[in-house]
C-alpha cells in the first residue's frame, strides 16, 4: 500500500484553515434566505409544576412572528408515558427522548424548553423570550447519584444487560474471603459537559410535504429516523444535511429534542428557521456526561493473581431516560479472575439528560478500575505493569470467547521502555524538584470495537476522477481523508483524484461518527464498493479481476495495461455494504493501549502540573498515521481534563449549573499540555472488519485520567478518589515544604 496508512493531511484542512469552513449557521442556501430565528424559553427551575404560561406580552413585541408552546403541538403524537420500568433493552441511541419536545405541565431540569419564540432577528428573540411569563410551583428536587445508593426505591430494576455475573460475588461473598489482599474504594466523578467547539446548530425548512434539516450532527441517518418518528413523517420525506461540524464528543450522536422542536416549528409555521445555541445553552442544556459513584472491590492472592472483582456504578438520569453509562463494562473483560459482579444502577434525577460523552463507559470506568489496580499493586509490592501482566487473560473472562486481537502487554512494555518507567520510585513522595513533588503513573487503555451497518457508492468518471458518496459524517476526525485514501489505494488513483461527499441522507446510509465505529464501518463499506468497481473495470478490460492490479490510473494484467478513464464510458459506479455478522459475538473485540504520565505537585499550592505523557496503542490497521495520532493525543488531553479540570458545578439549592461559560468551566489549555506523544504498534485484526482496523476515536481518553491520578499518588502519596483532582483536595494533605 502506498496511500492507506500514510500521514495524509486532512483534505479539508487548507479550506478550514483559510476560513472556508461552512458550519450550519454559516449556510447561505436559497431555502434559508428568508429564514427566521428560533429562541428557546428555558425553565429556570429544576423541578416544578407549570401553573400558567402567558405569551401575550412577547407576542406584542416588534419582530415576533410566533410564540409556541406544547399547546400548539396538536399535530404530534404524544410520547409514550414513562413507566419507570426498564425491560433491560438498550434505549435507542441518543434518543428519541421520551420527554415531550416542550414541557407539558412539569419541568424536570433547569434549561428544559418550555416555549419557543420565532422572530425575524436573533436578538429580538432573546428579548421576546424574556417576556414569556411562566408560573412555576416548585417540587422537590433530586440532583445527584448518591440518591441511587441511599434510596433503593430510586433504583431502576437491576435487570437485563446492566448486570453481569460470572460467579456470585458481592461485598461480603466468599471469593473475597479467600484473597490475601482486598482493595475496596469509592470513586466519584462530577457531571461534565461534552463541549464541542461548535455548539448545536440547526436550520429547517418545510415545503410541499418535505422537510429538510441542516444539522450539526454526528449521524445524519439516525437523525432522519428519529425525526420521522417524532414528527410522524415517512423517512423519505425528510432529508438531513450535515455540513462541516466542529466536534460532537457524544452530544450530537443522535438528535436531541431541541433540534426536533426546530423541525416541528418549521413545519408548524411554514417558515424556514435557524437556531444556533449560545455557549451557555451548550453547557447547561445540551446532553451531558453523568456524575457517577463507583464502588470497586478487587481481591487477589499474594502472587498477584486477581481472584474476584466487584464493580458497582451508581448514576442517574431524567426519569424518562433509561440509558446508563457502562462504566463497569471494561471490568467484565480487561483482566483475568474467576469471580466478578458488575452492576449499573440509575436514580431518577432533576438534571439535564445524560447521554454519550467522550468514550462513555470506559473513560469513567477506567478512572476507577485503573486506580484500584494501582493500589492493589502497591499492596502486593508489585510493579503496576507487572500486576497487569500477571492478570492478562487467555480468553474473555466473562464471555469465555477468544479476543479478536489483544496486545495490551506489548503496549505496556513498549510504553514502559520509552517512558523510562524503570526510573519510577515505587515508594511515593520521594522525588523533589524545587517546590514540586514529582511522580509517575500508568494505566491501561481499552475501548470496545463496534461495527455498524454502512453502505457506500463509488463512481469513476471519464475525466479520471472518482467520487465517493455516503451519508457518513466527518466531525473533525479525518473521515473525509481516510475514505479518500481507501478509494485512492483501491483504484490506483492519486488522492487528489478522489472526491468524498458525506453528510447527506440522500446518499447511501452510513453509521455516522460515534462509539469509535465510524472509520471501520464506513471504510469497510467503501472497501466493498471499491472491490465491486474493480471487478467491473476488470471485466470491461477483459482481464481477470483476481490478478489485475490498479496503479497510476490504469488497470494492469501481465503485459497489458488500460487507462481506467477509457473503460468507464460515461461513468461507472458500484455500491458496497458492510453488515455486522457474528464476529462481534464470537470474539471479544477491543482496542488497547497503555498510558504513562509524569506529574509535579506543588507542595505550596497543591497545584498539579502534567510534565509528560505517553500513550502506546494497538488498534488494528492504522488508516492514517497522522489523524490516528491526533485522535489519540486529543483523547489524552480529554483525560487531563477529566483528571484535573472538568466539572459542571451544581448549586445544590436550585439544581443550576453555576459555571456555564468557558471562563468557569475549565478544560485543559495549551499551558496545561506539555510533551504528549502517542504511538501505535503494528497490529492487524482480521476479525474486526475487512480493513482489519479497530476503533481509535475514543481510545486515547480511556485510562488517561487514571494514569494522572496514579502519578499524583506516586508524587505525593495522596490518593484523591473524587475527580477532578483540584488543588483544594490536595492542599491540606500535602507535607510541608522541605
Ligand atoms: Mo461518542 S461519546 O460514543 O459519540
Amino acid at each position: 500500500m502506498s496511500i492507506m496508512g500514510t500521514r495524509v493531511i486532512r483534505t479539508e484542512d487548507p479550506r478550514l484553515l483559510t476560513s472556508g469552513g461552512v458550519y450550519v449557521d454559516d449556510l447561505r442556501t436559497p431555502e434559508l434566505n428568508a429564514a427566521a430565528r428560533l429562541t428557546f424559553v428555558r425553565s429556570p427551575v429544576a423541578h416544578a409544576r407549570i401553573t400558567g404560561i402567558d405569551t401575550s406580552e412577547a407576542l406584542g413585541e416588534p419582530g415576533v412572528i410566533a410564540v409556541l408552546t406544547v399547546r400548539d403541538m396538536d399535530d404530534l403524537v404524544p410520547p409514550p408515558p414513562s413507566s419507570g420500568e426498564w425491560d433491560g433493552s438498550p434505549a435507542p441511541l441518543g434518543g428519541p427522548w421520551a420527554e415531550p419536545l416542550l414541557a407539558v405541565d412539569t419541568v424536570r431540569f433547569v434549561g428544559e424548553p418550555v416555549a419557543v419564540v420565532i422572530t425575524d432577528g436573533r436578538y429580538q428573540g432573546e428579548d421576546a423570550a424574556d417576556l414569556v411569563s411562566v408560573d412555576y410551583e416548585p417540587l422537590p428536587v433530586v440532583l445527584g447519584p448518591t440518591a441511587a445508593v441511599a434510596d433503593e426505591t430510586l433504583l431502576f430494576p437491576a435487570a437485563g444487560t446492566n448486570v453481569c455475573v460470572s460467579q456470585a460475588v458481592s461485598a461480603d461473598d466468599a471469593p473475597f474471603d479467600a484473597c490475601d489482599v482486598v482493595v475496596e474504594q469509592d470513586i466519584v466523578n462530577q457531571r461534565v459537559a461534552c463541549l464541542p467547539m461548535e455548539g448545536r446548530a440547526t436550520a429547517a425548512a418545510y415545503e410541499n410535504g418535505k422537510l429538510t434539516v441542516w444539522a450539526s450532527s454526528q449521524n445524519a441517518q439516525v437523525s432522519r429516523f428519529i425525526l420521522a418518528g417524532a414528527l410522524g413523517m415517512a423517512p423519505d420525506q425528510i432529508r438531513v444535511v450535515v455540513p462541516d461540524v466542529g466536534g460532537g464528543f457524544g452530544a450530537k450522536i443522535g438528535i436531541d429534542r431541541d433540534t426536533i422542536t426546530i423541525a416541528w416549528a418549521a413545519r408548524k409555521t411554514g417558515r424556514a428557521l435557524r437556531w444556533a445555541e449560545t455557549r451557555s445553552e451548550n453547557l447547561v442544556a445540551m446532553s451531558q456526561g453523568r456524575a457517577q459513584l463507583q464502588h470497586i472491590k478487587i481481591g487477589g492472592n499474594r502472587d498477584g493473581r486477581i481472584l474476584a472483582i466487584g464493580h458497582d456504578v451508581f448514576s442517574g438520569n431524567l426519569p424518562s431516560e433509561q440509558t446508563y453509562e457502562g462504566a463497569a463494562l471494561q471490568t467484565r473483560t480487561l483482566y483475568a479472575g474467576a469471580n466478578r459482579l458488575t452492576r449499573h444502577r440509575l436514580a431518577a434525577l432533576d438534571v439535564p439528560v445524560a447521554s454519550s460523552m467522550r468514550a462513555p463507559g470506559e473513560s469513567v470506568g477506567l478512572m476507577a478500575l485503573e486506580c484500584a489496580m494501582d493500589e492493589l499493586a502497591e499492596r502486593l509490592n508489585l510493579d503496576p505493569v507487572e500486576l497487569r501482566v500477571r492478570n492478562e487473560p487467555s480468553e474473555d473472562p466473562e464471555k469465555h470467547i477468544p479476543y479478536s486481537s489483544r496486545h495490551l502487554v506489548a503496549c505496556m512494555q513498549e510504553g514502559a521502555r520509552r517512558f523510562g518507567w524503570n526510573k519510577r520510585n515505587a515508594k511515593p513522595g520521594q522525588l523533589r524538584d524545587g517546590r514540586l513533588l514529582v511522580g509517575m503513573g500508568m494505566a491501561a487503555a481499552t475501548r470496545g470495537n463496534p461495527l455498524r451497518l454502512s453502505k457506500a457508492n463509488v463512481r469513476l468518471d471519464p475525466d479520471g476522477n472518482a467520487t465517493v458518496k455516503m451519508a457518513m459524517t466527518d466531525i473533525g476526525t479525518g473521515t473525509y481523508t481516510i475514505l479518500a485514501q481507501i478509494a485512492a489505494e483501491m483504484l490506483g488513483l492519486p488522492i487528489e483524484k478522489v472526491r468524498v461527499e458525506l453528510g447527506d441522507t440522500s446518499f447511501p446510509e452510513a453509521a455516522g461518527s460515534g462509539g469509535s465505529w465510524g472509520a471501520g464501518s464506513s471504510g469497510s463499506a467503501l472497501f466493498d464498493a471499491c472491490n465491486a468497481l474493480r471487478e467491473r473495470l476488470a471485466h470491461a478490460a477483459g482481464m481477470d479481476p483476481a490478478t489485475a492490479r490498479f496503479a497510476n490510473g490504469s488497470i494492469v494484467s501481465g503485459e497489458q495495461s488500460r487507462k481506467l478513464a477509457e473503460l468507464v464510458g460515461t461513468g461507472m459506479d458500484a455500491d458496497g455494504e458492510i453488515k455486522p455478522g457474528s464476529n462481534n459475538k464470537d470474539f471479544s473485540q477491543q482496542s488497547y493501549g497503555a498510558h504513562f504520565a509524569e506529574v509535579g505537585v506543588d507542595t505550596d499550592t497543591g497545584e498539579v502540573r502534567v510534565r509528560r505523557m505517553l500513550g502506546v496503542f494497538t488498534a488494528g490497521r492504522v488508516l492514517n498515521a497522522k489523524t490516528a495520532r491526533s485522535q489519540a493525543i486529543g483523547g489524552m488531553v480529554f483525560g487531563v481534563g477529566a483528571a484535573l479540570h472538568e466539572e459542571l458545578t451544581l448549586d445544590p439549592r436550585f439544581g443550576y449549573f453555576v459555571n456555564h461559560d468557558l471562563a468557569e468551566y475549565h478544560v485543559p489549555v495549551h499551558a496545561d499540555i506539555p510533551a504528549i506523544d502517542a504511538i501505535f504498534l503494528a497490529e492487524l485484526d482480521d476479525r474486526s472488519n475487512p480493513l482489519k482496523s479497530k476503533g481509535i476515536g475514543e481510545l486515547g481518553i480511556c485510562g488517561a485520567g487514571a494514569s494522572i491520578a496514579n502519578a499524583i499518588y506516586n508524587a505525593c502519596g495522596i490518593r484523591i478518589r473524587d475527580y477532578p483532582i483540584t488543588l483544594d483536595k490536595l492542599l491540606s494533605k500535602l507535607p510541608a515544604r522541605a
